[in-house]
């Protein structure tokens, strides 16, 4: 079975790529760059900036049984130092992005007879924090998206999106650079840690394999609790 994970060359996105390849499936990393090791292991790369590059059809497998899209962005702070351009550049690039390349891989998904997307929310659109207004905005977006998507596309194409807490990736290194930030943020959670790449990866590779075939439009929480559960 062919797979396409946009932003597959590291984070989340290299965490799902590896689960997809130890299942024996062939996978497609579209990013802006690669690990060699992940080409050396039998992984296609085309090369692309979602934000600015046209994705065309021929780049990707005539069929995909699932695509997983996983650029995204942390930007933080307060309403008063907001550059709109900046906000523009998270919605272009968390939701703009994702249509773009389902509009890509559509006909290979239906001509894989069944398919499922995947996309990447964050806990911060079904709780106000603070300093969040861009991310939330633009990660809000992508939630309707996919119940919009999953409606449309069904019952050829599921589509479902999970919304991370805080995730050790190169995305949120600021956030753990020390042994102590690191420790004041696993104080936030209910399983007093942050989350790891493969909390999350295995959870999109669920929702991506046969065993999911019965969910769609949904928005799943891999947070530590963060959610729904109160210290
Ligand atoms: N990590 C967290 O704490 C956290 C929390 C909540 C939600 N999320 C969401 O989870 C998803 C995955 O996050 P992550 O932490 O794994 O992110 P990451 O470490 O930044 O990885 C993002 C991936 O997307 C690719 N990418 C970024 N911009 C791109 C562009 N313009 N064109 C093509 N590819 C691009 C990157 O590859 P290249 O640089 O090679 O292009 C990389 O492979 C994101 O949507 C994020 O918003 C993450």
């Amino acid at each position: 079975m062919n797979y396409v994970v946009v932003g597959g060359s590291h984070g989340i996105g290299q965490g799902i790529v590896h689960r997809l390849l130890h299942t024996g499936a062939a996978v497609t990393v579209l990013s802006r760059t690669i690990d060699s090791a992940d080409v050396a292991a039998g992984v296609k790369h085309v090369q692309a900036d979602v934000t600015k590059d046209e994705i065309q059809a021929e780049q990707l497998p005539s069929e995909i049984a699932g695509l997983a899209y996983c650029p995204g962005s942390i930007n933080l702070g307060p309403l008063r130092q907001l550059k709109l351009e900046a906000m523009v550049e998270d919605f272009q690039l968390n939701a703009v992005g994702a249509v773009k390349c389902l509009q890509a891989a559509l006909p290979a998904m239906k001509a894989a007879g069944n398919s499922a997307m995947v996309l990447f929310s964050t806990v911060a659109v079904g709780q106000g924090m603070p300093m969040h207004t861009s991310v939330a905005a633009a990660k809000g977006a992508v939630e309707g998206l996919t119940r919009s998507l999953a409606a449309e596309l069904a019952p050829t194409v599921r589509v479902n999106c999970i919304a991370p807490a805080l995730t050790a990736t190169p995305l949120a290194a600021r956030f753990l650079s020390s042994d102590q930030k690191r420790a004041a943020m696993a104080e936030k959670y209910p399983l007093r840690r942050v989350g790891e790449v493969h909390d999350i990866a295995a959870m999109a590779e669920y929702l991506l394999s046969p065993q999911a075939t019965w969910i769609t439009g949904q928005i799943i929480g891999v947070d530590g609790g963060m959610s729904t559960l109160r210290l």
